[in-house]
């Protein structure tokens, strides 16, 4: 196997599965909930505060409650063990990677943080938002989730996309590949020589782009993966 200095890895829904956490796009995912058009765009949170803020009070709460599980411990082990240096990115909003004692680039924002529309300050999220909440800094009424909605531009893209391109090992793990830029993060990491793995329960969007394809639960595969980088 050649050497590996450098990883990027990028998570999606399915690393939180099994922490009960609901993915979009499964079987009576989240996306067979919620109209994203209702409750994940700034249209949406413009015509409807209210409706937005209860969709994401619910999983701030149910995020809070939820535990890391096995996948999440693993790649904390894989960032505090591994010689060369561990880039872990993702889409996911909750904060089960930082409960497991890793550091996670979060793109698509987090649950656990809001931001005013006015003067772009952050701040730590109540666990439900209401309606009209002032900024603790300019003091408008316009707190919002520091969530990306669709639309928006997600965060950390520069940097992001310095790392794909002198990595040289991609892994996406529970991520279906339907989400741009996201789902373009393996073509970059290809043309930047690095080798490709995906790790999911079953075949993605993205898969034909993918060298490996390990496949299972990732409470199951993604430990096995860290043990056998580490070895
Ligand atoms: N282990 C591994 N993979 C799993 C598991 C599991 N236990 N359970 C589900 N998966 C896989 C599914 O096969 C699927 O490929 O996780 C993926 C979940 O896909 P999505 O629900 O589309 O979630 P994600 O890819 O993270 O969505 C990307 O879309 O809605 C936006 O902003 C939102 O960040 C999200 C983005």
């Amino acid at each position: 196997m050649r050497k590996i200095d450098r990883l990027v890895i990028l998570t999606g829904a399915g690393i939180s599965a099994e922490s009960g956490l609901g993915t979009f796009r499964d079987e009576g995912g989240l996306w067979a909930q919620h109209r994203i058009e209702d409750v994940a765009t700034p249209e949406a949170f413009a015509r409807n505060p209210e409706l937005v803020h209860r969709f994401y009070n619910a999983r701030r709460v149910q995020s809070a409650a939820a535990e890391p599980n096995a996948a999440h411990h693993a790649l904390a082990r894989l960032q505090s063990e591994f010689p060369g240096e561990v880039f872990l990115v993702t889409q996911n909003v909750d904060g089960l990677h930082e409960k497991a004692g890793a550091e996670a680039i979060h793109m698509h924002g987090a649950l656990s943080r809001a931001l005013c529309a006015t003067c772009d300050h952050r701040w730590e999220a109540p666990t439900e938002m209401q309606v009209g909440e002032l900024c603790p800094a300019c003091t408008a009424p316009t707190a919002r989730p520091d969530i990306v909605w669709f639309g928006e531009i997600p965060y950390h893209m520069e940097h992001i996309i310095g790392a794909l391109q002198t990595c040289d090992l991609f892994a996406a793990i529970g991520t279906s590949g339907q989400v741009y830029p996201a789902a373009g993060f393996v073509e970059e990491a290809r043309m930047a020589g690095a080798a490709t793995v995906e790790l999911n329960l079953r075949d993605s969007d993205m898969s034909y782009a993918f060298d490996d394809h390990i496949t299972g639960p990732a409470s199951k595969t993604v430990p096995a993966w860290v043990d056998r980088l580490l070895a």
